[in-house]
């Protein structure tokens, strides 16, 4: 026998869910939550600061207590506020100037809302319709950028890593198949797969070995090549490193060329090793996940002379064309090799029901739901357009030029490298002090207490042994005076540091 319908579910159907008699509700929280946006607007800081005893007062506060029963969604968002929303931190300030994390468009914020509320998810044509076109049109926008040629095709993912990721496992299985037979999707690993070598600079993103060891290879299977004084792939340590893994019985499979190192900007010459890997027999990979969308500028489209010898690439627009997180997508010049990934399941995309003119997306991807991040760049091209974007690119490396320029001439810095993109690597020296040793701890020290005071923060990294900062420039609101301030303030800091105050 059938159970009464529960009480609390009449009334909360219209109260709870977004459907045709919610709008009004919808307005309302809408308008609720821009009150909250203004503000943390309105702080005018990159982050209010931080102790210690406020970050385990807020762990307490995330509990999930009181939860059994309804709340208004005022209490809620007053809690979120406290918690979450007056602790985050504003990738638009220009004293936020630490990671890949870039300002991001008004369209894409329209479409981010809009892709949600409609919760459209591009896996099976009778899910996203045309949704998939919308897709499809971002794709072959940008692998007509990098003249991937007309069997190109790619499909967005969640980052770059993932997009990494889907690359070395084309790599590894169509190397598996072309070479030796051998059908890893359908029959997993075989000996041979054991030998396979993939080669990157020493300064690429840490994604590569951490996709060599998902895919079974492991992180030895990456071999790193050195780098040059510019921070770029050495071409000729990149024959010696093949021909050494050939005469040792290995087997050289892929080559990974970073355009834009995360640290450092740097392009690999990527005409050069394009050819290499050709006459190796071996995958090409490009990952621009920092530097790939710089492609549209005048500046540095030369960098890109080259890339269309690609097998596959990665592009991350959540880093550099202003889009809200995640936004990222795969290409690949060949569409046939995307299936090393796809599945055809009875009851979602049965090879019998296979249309050309309503094509599944989920083919071409490893996620089933996906989100429909593409609809971010679609509204974001179609309102900015290409010469905006290109130009908000071109000032984040000017400045990047510039700070350099000011801060080479200080005797108080050392600077790591000449910025090629929008990152400038440096380390403080007091050139008055002689605590040499200290070095690595009074950077770390700058780092820490400026990002705690709410002040600015930068990011560090390792050169060498040794503990460098790094401005990561992404924001063309940002301005040299500003820039030159924090500046200030890591001297400042830098100088009041003392060897005993490593303690506090
Ligand atoms: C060159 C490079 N590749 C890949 C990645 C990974 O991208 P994501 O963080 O989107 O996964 C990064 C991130 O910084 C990167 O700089």
């Amino acid at each position: 026998m059938l159970k009464e319908v529960p009480p609390l579910k009449e009334l909360s159907l219209n109260s709870h869910l977004f459907n045709d008699e919610s709008l009004k509700i919808y307005e309302e929280y809408t308008l609720k939550t821009l009150g909250y946006i203004q503000k943390f607007l309105a702080s005018r800081k990159f982050y209010k600061g931080d102790d210690i005893q406020q970050i385990q007062e807020d762990k307490i506060k995330a509990q999930l207590t009181n939860i059994s029963g309804e709340n208004s969604i005022d209490s809620a968002l007053e809690e979120l506020n406290e918690l979450y929303i007056s602790n985050a931190i504003a990738f638009h300030n220009p004293n936020y100037v630490a990671h890949l994390n870039c300002p991001i468009t008004l369209p894409a914020i329209v479409a981010e809302m809009i892709a949600t509320t409609i919760n459209t998810a591009v896996e099976t044509w009778d899910q996203s319709t045309s949704a998939t076109f919308i897709e499809q049109e971002v794709i072959k926008w940008i692998a007509n950028e990098f003249q991937l040629g007309k069997h190109a095709d790619g499909v967005f993912t969640s980052g770059g890593t993932q997009s990494n990721f889907m690359a070395l496992l084309m790599a590894r299985d169509h190397y598996a198949f072309e070479k030796f037979g051998i059908n890893i999707k359908q029959n997993g690993w075989a000996e041979e797969v054991n030998k396979f070598k993939i080669f990157c600079s020493e300064k690429s993103h840490f994604s590569i070995k951490k996709n060599a060891a998902l895919l079974g290879l492991g992180y030895d299977a990456v071999i790193p090549v050195k780098v040059d004084e510019e921070m770029k792939m050495d071409a000729e340590a990149l024959v010696v490193a093949i021909e050494k893994t050939k005469q040792e019985g290995n087997i050289p499979i892929a080559v990974v060329a970073t355009l834009g190192t995360t640290d450092y900007g740097s392009f690999d010459p990527i005409k050069t090793i394009g050819k290499i890997a050709k006459e190796h027999e071996m995958w090409l990979h490009v990952d621009g996940a920092y530097g790939g969308c710089f492609i549209l500028t005048d500046t540095h489209k030369h960098y890109f002379d080259g890339a269309e010898m690609a097998d596959s690439v990665t592009i991350d627009f959540h880093k550099t064309l202003f889009q809200p997180v995640s936004c990222s997508a795969f290409l690949a010049k060949n569409k046939k090799h995307f299936q090393y990934v796809s599945y055809y399941a009875d009851y979602l995309n049965p090879i019998e029901d296979k249309d050309t003119q309503r094509p599944n997306l989920i083919e071409k991807s490893i996620q089933t739901t996906r989100r429909f991040d593409a609809l971010k760049v679609w509204l974001t091209l179609k309102t900015l357009g290409v010469k905006t974007i290109a130009s908000y690119l071109e000032e984040v490396h000017y400045l990047a030029k510039q700070v350099y320029n000011s801060m080479r001439i200080n005797p108080n810095f050392e600077l790591a490298h000449e910025p090629a993109l929008s990152t400038v690597v440096f380390r403080y020296k007091n050139s008055e002090a002689d605590y040499e040793p200290t070095h690595d701890k009074v950077n770390l020290h700058i780092k820490n207490s400026l990002y705690a005071s709410g002040k600015a923060s930068v990011a560090s990294t390792k050169l060498n042994g040794n503990v460098y900062l790094k401005f990561t420039l992404l924001n063309p609101k940002n301005t040299i005076n500003n820039l030159l301030n924090i500046v200030d303030m890591i001297e400042e800091t830098g100088k009041q540091y003392q060897p005993k105050t490593e303690a506090l």
